[in-house]
């Protein structure tokens, strides 16, 4: 949270800046974009959120087109004096709310060209007050959406802006934290809590036997939560196999990585 508060005040101070979160499914990635939402928008800052979803994987720029369009839609952006025929031209490429009758996906000679319209529109948008961009699941992002990232963490518009960004461990994640760079730059890999920090998520799971949750959901806090409500006893523990009512069974579980009971680190 001090790291989130360090950004966001660097925001206030005019400086864009850039956030990731990677971490395996249900560790806290989402949980934590919400408390950086939560407190940007109490410092009256702008935020916009979007996600890359498992069924939109082939769309281009779905997690840009989620976070940005309706906000662009329902804002006279155009008038504003920054833009111009090109932009809207170029930006066409990327937000239907944008597109002309001839829009189309981008091709790559085309790419720098977009990428510096989105920077102008982020630029545009936080022209009165910071601006905060979640883009949340780029695990499922496609390679556009992962590009235009890299280009404006690598030049960031002239403007306030955060990126907050959040991804499982895997090619995505690599790519951004390789475009991850400079001193604006922040990325947090989120990490299994303790067993101390997870009896005190399981304080409200009355009669929870803290230590066989901890034993099955390993310090993940949407394993520990599920289990908690369950009710998960020691024969589970065991790992008789039985299953949980209400819980998935854990190989349907989208783990990015091993068995769901990760080898403590
Ligand atoms: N630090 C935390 N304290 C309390 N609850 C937490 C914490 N981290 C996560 N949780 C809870 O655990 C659950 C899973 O967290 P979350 O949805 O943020 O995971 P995620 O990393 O976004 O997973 P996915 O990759 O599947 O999207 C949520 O119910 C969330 O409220
Ligand atoms: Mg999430």
């Amino acid at each position: 949270m001090g790291r989130l508060e360090a950004l966001l005040d660097a925001l206030d101070r005019g400086e864009p800046g850039c956030l990731a979160l990677e971490g395996e499914a249900g560790i806290g990635k989402t949980r934590l974009l919400a408390e950086l939402r939560e407190r940007a928008l109490s410092r009256g800052h702008v935020v916009l959120a979007g996600a890359a979803s498992e069924f939109e994987r082939d769309l281009p720029f779905s997690a840009w087109v989620d976070a940005l369009d309706a906000y662009v839609a329902s804002h006279a952006l155009s008038s504003a004096p920054e833009w111009d025929a090109e932009l809207g031209r170029e930006l066409g490429l990327v937000l239907p709310a944008v597109r002309g009758r001839d829009g189309g996906g981008a091709v790559p000679d085309e790419r720098y060209r977009t990428h510096r319209a989105v920077g102008r529109l982020l630029a545009i948008v936080a022209a009165e007050r910071p601006l905060v961009l979640v883009l949340d699941d780029l695990h499922w992002s496609d390679d556009g959406s992962l590009e235009l990232i890299a280009a404006l963490v690598g030049r960031p518009p002239p403007a306030p802006v955060l990126l907050a960004l959040a991804a499982r461990p895997g090619a995505a994640s690599d790519r951004l934290a390789a475009a991850l760079t400079g001193p604006d730059a922040v990325l947090l890999r989120l990490e299994e809590l303790s067993r101390g920090e997870a009896a005190e998520l399981l304080a409200q799971a009355a009669g929870a036997d803290v230590g066989a949750l901890f034993e099955l959901a390993g310090g993940n806090p949407f394993f520990l939560e599920q289990l908690g409500r369950a009710g998960a006893d020691a024969s589970m523990a065991a790992g008789d196999g039985t299953g949980l009512a209400g819980v998935p069974a854990y190989t349907a579980w989208p783990l990015t990585s091993g068995p769901w009971r990760r080898p403590g680190r």
